[in-house]
């Protein structure tokens, strides 16, 4: 089973997923395998990033893990990928991610446009375009820890991705943030 671990930049991925790893589970990180497999389509150079082909990154993905099991894909273009059987969100409340991102150093504009896009739902919106709803989870992180993140994604992981109450889409709101943050 492929699964796509995705998120707004600051939502705990890669901290999310060096904990899996630790645990036993098999991560790749999108952004290598893109690289590592000439899946990379130019660069945005209004942010800065490298621009995913992501018709050849599931292509290769189908070269490269016929014979896995369980494989988590971590990165913020997972959602994207038809190849994907299940995909996992991992959300954060508009001000925690503000403060996650600061601490990363970045410019406050880049820091706006991400806590914008979580607090509009953009990666949930992306993800039922391309995957049916009951294949989509979203995790709310704000007020766990890394492990307790890493915990529960194990335990829908050992229900074989079942959809599940508590997990299931359209429960987080953060819309009313927008206006908080950005009064007219
Ligand atoms: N559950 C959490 N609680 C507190 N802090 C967290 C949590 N998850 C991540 N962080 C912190 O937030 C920051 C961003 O985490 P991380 O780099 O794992 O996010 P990411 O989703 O991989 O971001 P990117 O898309 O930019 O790679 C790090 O400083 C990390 O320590
Ligand atoms: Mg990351």
């Amino acid at each position: 089973m492929w699964v796509a671990l995705t998120g707004t930049p600051g939502t705990g991925k890669s901290s999310v997923s060096t904990r899996l790893q630790k645990q036993g589970y098999t991560i790749v990180r999108l952004h290598q395998l893109a690289r590592e497999n000439n899946c990379i389509d130019g660069i945005d150079k209004k942010r800065n990033s490298q621009l995913i082909d992501v018709d050849k990154l599931n292509k290769s993905i189908k070269k490269n893990f016929a014979n896995d099991a369980l494989v988590f894909f971590e990165g913020h273009v997972g959602h994207l990928l038809k190849t994907m059987d299940k995909v996992v969100i991992l959300r954060c409340h508009p001000k925690e991610l503000k403060k996650r991102l600061t601490k990363k150093k970045w410019s406050t504009k880049k820091i706006k446009e991400n806590v914008d896009a979580e607090t509009i739902d953009v990666i949930l919106c992306e993800a039922i375009e391309q995957h049916p709803q009951k294949n989509v989870f979203e995790i709310d992180t704000t007020n766990k820890t890394m492990q307790e993140v890493a915990t529960i994604i194990i335990k829908i992981a050992k229900k074989n991705f079942q959809p599940t109450k508590t997990y299931t889409i359209g429960q987080i709101d953060w819309s009313e943030e927008i206006f908080k943050e950005y009064p007219t």
